[in-house]
């Protein structure tokens, strides 16, 4: 089921996304916490880098899993999703890097890596919280629209729009990498509770999606209609065609 809450603003729906993060880091022993890049919840983890100089958040038995890396880049490629975590959250609180696990871009065989990845997954018990960005076409993680979607941990082909909206991090749209490994719904949609977080214009459509009654592959976040815990977090922009 899906819950909607739409905020004022991007630091309010961030602020709200901490919370949530701070409640499950508060109750589970050992929590295993599912993490997403981009834009969207950087501010989820400022927020909770601020929680933690504040001592009000502890990630000393924090596990955590991300859901996509690029694939070709290096973790200390300034683009790789492995680089962007270690900036914006993991170098500023005390979790132990050993425990947090980020797709493996490089691996000569992506095939088992993403099985191993879900493997792990299952090995730490599954995740307790994730947090997702949406793509403007509807994807999260790398899950591209398509008429089918993998279920497990996998690689995908971005599509031009992906790569374009992702080109603003790179210096030419070239050096965008063309393939990513990407958690695969399945996986997604194993987590026991999940938050969307979104904002700006750009994304008004793909969560209007949200809340028909319709399920498809073509905008893959509509298939968490079929978990039973998710929260999307909007500002004003991104809930305009609701
Ligand atoms: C990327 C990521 C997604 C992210 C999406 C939106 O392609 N793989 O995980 O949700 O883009 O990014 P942003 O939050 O920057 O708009």
């Amino acid at each position: 089921m899906i819950t909607i809450k739409v905020f004022e603003n991007y630091d309010e729906l961030s602020a709200q996304a901490a919370e949530m993060f701070k409640e499950v880091l508060n109750t589970t022993e050992n929590p295993v916490l599912g993490l997403a890049t981009g834009s969207s919840p950087e501010g989820l983890y400022k927020a909770l880098v601020e929680m933690h100089k504040n001592k009000e958040l502890d990630f000393s038995n924090v596990s955590t899993v991300n859901l996509d890396e690029y694939v070709g880049l290096s973790g200390d490629h300034d683009q790789s999703y492995r680089y962007f975590m270690n900036t914006h959250l993991f170098d500023h609180v005390n979790i132990d890097k050993a425990k947090t696990f980020v797709p493996n871009g490089l691996a000569q065989d992506l095939e088992q890596e993403g099985k191993d990845y879900d493997q792990r997954i299952k090995d730490l018990g599954g995740v307790d919280l994730q947090v997702l960005g949406i793509g403007s076409n509807g994807h999260i993680g790398f899950n591209e629209p398509a008429e089918k979607l993998v279920l497990g941990t996998h690689v995908e082909d971005l599509t031009e729009s992906t790569i374009e909206a992702n080109s603003r991090f790179f210096e030419t749209r070239d050096d965008v990498p063309k393939r990513a490994i990407s958690m695969g719904l399945g996986t997604i949609l194993d987590a026991k509770k999940i938050i969307l977080v979104a904002s700006g214009k750009s994304k008004a459509e793909a969560i209007a999606s949200l809340v028909d009654e319709y399920i498809t592959t073509q905008v893959p976040a509509t298939l968490l209609k079929l978990h039973p815990d998710v929260t999307v977090l909007v500002d004003k922009e991104a809930a305009s065609l609701l």
